[in-house]
């Protein structure tokens, strides 16, 4: 198939590309820089220059597929709510260009997005409309798209990590080395879901190649990592103290991560793996990445 891959410049999609390529898919990669397009030619990938903005440019590469991935979002939290908008604008873009058609659109959400604290959160489960706290609706915009017949699908992921990179908990990382401390909240036993990178991008192929409309599925390897095992392996990677905050106390050192510090995740992909046969097969589990990771000096 020729798929058209948002971000896939990005740490998820530049992942993904290899994984088309490697099985025998053409790739056309959204690129809006000169440095993003040459990576792509690198990688085997034809180039469509374009912003998630210049929403023709979205069309016309999606016009000109078999399929679209989209991984682009644009991670500036300061702005959060317009950057959900212009993701919302941008998959409903994506999805006209592909209406009444049997072309696939796989669309990237986070299994935060519909946790339900204390269980686990399976594939079926559905999240909450969109609203000023969760302004995010990747998701919800993708399978509003079903009813003009697109074939949509979701990816939800859980924190994607390798040496380099750990989803939020490179946020987490960031903020223990700006205050000293390494925190979690309470007694830090709510949990995030993970999974490698090299895990994640196999469930966007075969998502494209035997996916069914409306699916959601879930990329997770490790259903819940306690946060507070998180926090420990930063203190030791940062050689710094382990503190726990209070829920009060928590945004004074999370900002706008606290939503996400205090939030319990955990995520089944039992499904996911029965309905694609996808199966997570890296070793190397969240801890054991940030044990070696680059940030670290690893
Ligand atoms: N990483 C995780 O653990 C995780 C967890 C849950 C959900 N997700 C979601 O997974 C998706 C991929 O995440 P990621 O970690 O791969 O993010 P990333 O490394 O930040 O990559 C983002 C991609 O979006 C592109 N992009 C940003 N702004 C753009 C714009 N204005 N126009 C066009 N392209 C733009 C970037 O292009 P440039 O290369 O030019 O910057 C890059 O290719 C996102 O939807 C993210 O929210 C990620």
């Amino acid at each position: 198939m020729r798929v058209f891959v948002t971000g896939a410049t990005g740490f998820i999609g530049s992942t993904v590309v290899q994984e088309l390529i490697k099985a025998g898919h053409q790739v056309l990669g959204l690129a809006r820089s000169e440095a993003g397009a040459k990576s792509l030619i690198a990688a085997g990938a034809q180039v469509h220059p374009g912003d998630l903005e210049d929403l023709e440019g979205l069309r016309s590469g999606a016009a000109m597929s078999d399929g679209v991935i989209h991984t682009a979002f644009i991670h500036d939290f300061s702005k959060f709510k317009e950057n959900c908008e212009i993701d919302r604008r941008a998959i409903e873009a994506l999805g006209g260009a592909l209406a009444d058609s049997e072309r696939p659109l796989i669309v990237t959400s986070g299994t935060g997005m519909s946790a339900t604290p204390e269980r686990l959160m399976t594939e079926d489960d559905v999240p909450p409309s969109g609203s000023s706290g969760t302004p995010r609706v990747s998701e919800q915009t993708a399978l509003s798209m079903l009813a003009r017949g697109v074939r949509a699908s979701v990816v939800r992921l859980p924190q994607v990590h390798d040496r380099d990179k750990q989803g939020l908990v490179s946020y987490m990382i960031a903020a223990a080395r700006q205050k000293g401390i390494s925190a979690y909240v309470g007694a830090g036993l709510n949990r995030w879901p993970a999974v490698h990178r090299l895990d994640a991008a196999p469930l966007y192929r075969l998502a494209l190649e035997n996916g069914s409309a409306g699916a959601r599925y879930h990329a997770v390897a490790e259903e819940g990592v306690p946060v507070r095992e998180i926090a420990e392996a930063i203190g030791r990677g940062l050689k710094i103290p382990v503190v726990a905050k209070s829920p009060e106390e928590a945004a004074s050192h999370f900002g706008w991560l606290t939503f996400f510090a205090v939030m319990d995740a955990p995520a089944s992909s039992v499904l996911t793996q029965q309905r694609l046969g996808w199966r997570p097969t890296q070793e190397t589990g969240l801890i054991a990445d940030l044990d070696q990771a680059s940030a670290f000096g690893g």
